[in-house]
C-alpha cells in the first residue's frame, strides 16, 4: 500500500480552507473525525506538510490517552512544536505567569498568536479531542472565535463528533469514512489492512479498542461471540444503552435499526480469539 492514497476530495476541501484562510486573512476551523485507524493523522499530516510548503507556520499535538501532563498541555505544546515553532520562547515564557488561570492564559494566547498572524498565516493541529482536558477543549471553543480576523486555521481531530466548537467561526467538518481497500475484513480501514500485511493484527485491535470503558468491550465481546451480527435483544437483557451507543458512535458497530453488525469482520475475529 503506498503510504498516502485517496482522500483527494477531502483533501482538496481542507487545502481551498487553507488558502482562503491566508487570502482573506479570517480564520477557520477544519474538525476530521472518524472510528480508531482510520487515517486522521495521516490525512493531518499531508495537510500540515502542504500548509508548511505554501509558508504557514505550523504547530502539531495530539492529546493523550493517559493523561496530559498540565491543562492545556495539548495546544500549548502543539504551538511549540516543530523546528520553526508558532510561539517563540519568550511568549512561550510569558504565558508561565498565568500558568495556573487558565481564562487569563487564553487570554494572552489570544494576543499572541493575533500578533504572530500579522506576520505570517498559523495552521494549529490539535488531534484526538476525546482525550483532551477541559481547559484545551475551552481553549479550542474561545480563541478561533477571538481569532476570527486572523488568518489562523485550525485543525482537529477525534474518535467522536466534535461538538461545543466555537458559534462566531466557520466550522468545516471532513468526516473520514472507509477507504476503497480490497482487504477482506478490514471495512476500509487502513490501520486494519496494515496491520494485516505486517502481521501485527492484535496490537492493532488492541489500538482501536483502548479507549473504550470496560462495559463497552464487555457488550463488544458479547456482539463477537454471537456472530458477524446479533439483534440488540441477544446481548442481554437489558443490554448498557450508553456502552452499545457508544460501539455505534465510534464505528465498531453498525445499527440497521433491526441488527447490530460488525463493522469489521478481522477486528471480531481478533476478538474471539481473545476469549478462547
Ligand atoms: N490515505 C491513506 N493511505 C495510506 N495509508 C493510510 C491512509 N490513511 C491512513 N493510513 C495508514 O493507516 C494507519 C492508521 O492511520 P492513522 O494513524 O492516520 O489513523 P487515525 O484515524 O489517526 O487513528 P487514531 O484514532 O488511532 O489516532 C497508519 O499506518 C496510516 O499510515
Ligand atoms: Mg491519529
Amino acid at each position: 500500500m503506498p503510504n498516502f492514497f485517496g482522500r483527494g476530495e477531502e483533501l482538496g476541501a481542507a487545502r481551498a480552507i487553507l488558502r482562503r484562510t491566508r487570502a482573506t486573512g479570517t480564520g477557520a476551523v477544519i474538525a476530521v473525525t472518524g472510528e480508531a485507524g482510520i487515517g486522521k493523522t495521516a490525512l493531518i499530516t499531508e495537510l500540515r506538510q502542504w500548509a508548511a510548503g505554501d509558508g504557514f507556520a505550523t504547530g502539531h499535538e495530539a492529546a493523550q490517552e493517559s493523561g496530559n501532563i498540565a491543562p492545556l498541555a495539548p495546544l500549548l505544546t502543539a504551538l511549540r512544536s516543530g523546528p520553526a515553532p508558532v510561539l517563540s520562547q519568550a511568549d512561550f515564557g510569558a504565558l508561565a505567569a498565568h500558568a495556573a488561570l487558565p481564562i487569563w492564559l487564553v487570554d494572552r494566547l489570544t494576543d499572541q498568536l493575533r500578533a504572530r498572524a500579522t506576520v505570517t498565516p498559523i495552521l494549529i493541529c490539535v488531534e484526538d479531542l476525546q482525550w483532551a482536558d477541559a481547559v484545551t477543549r475551552y481553549a479550542l471553543r474561545v480563541l478561533p472565535a477571538q481569532l476570527v480576523s486572523s488568518p489562523i486555521a485550525w485543525l482537529l481531530s477525534s474518535r467522536l463528533p466534535i461538538d461545543a466548537l466555537a458559534d462566531d467561526v466557520a466550522v468545516h467538518a471532513i468526516p473520514l469514512g472507509p477507504l476503497p481497500l480490497s482487504v477482506a475484513g478490514a471495512g476500509g480501514n487502513p490501520l486494519l489492512a496494515v496491520a494485516l500485511a505486517q502481521g501485527r493484527l492484535t496490537e492493532a485491535v488492541r489500538h482501536m479498542l483502548s479507549a473504550l470503558p470496560p462495559a463497552a468491550m464487555k457488550l463488544l465481546s458479547t456482539a463477537a461471540a454471537l456472530g458477524p451480527s446479533s439483534t440488540v435483544d441477544s446481548l442481554g437483557a437489558p443490554p448498557d444503552r450508553h456502552a452499545l451507543a457508544r460501539l455505534v458512535r465510534e464505528g465498531f458497530l453498525a445499527d440497521d435499526g433491526e441488527r447490530l453488525h460488525f463493522r469489521h469482520e478481522l477486528l471480531r475475529q481478533v476478538l474471539l480469539i481473545w476469549m478462547d
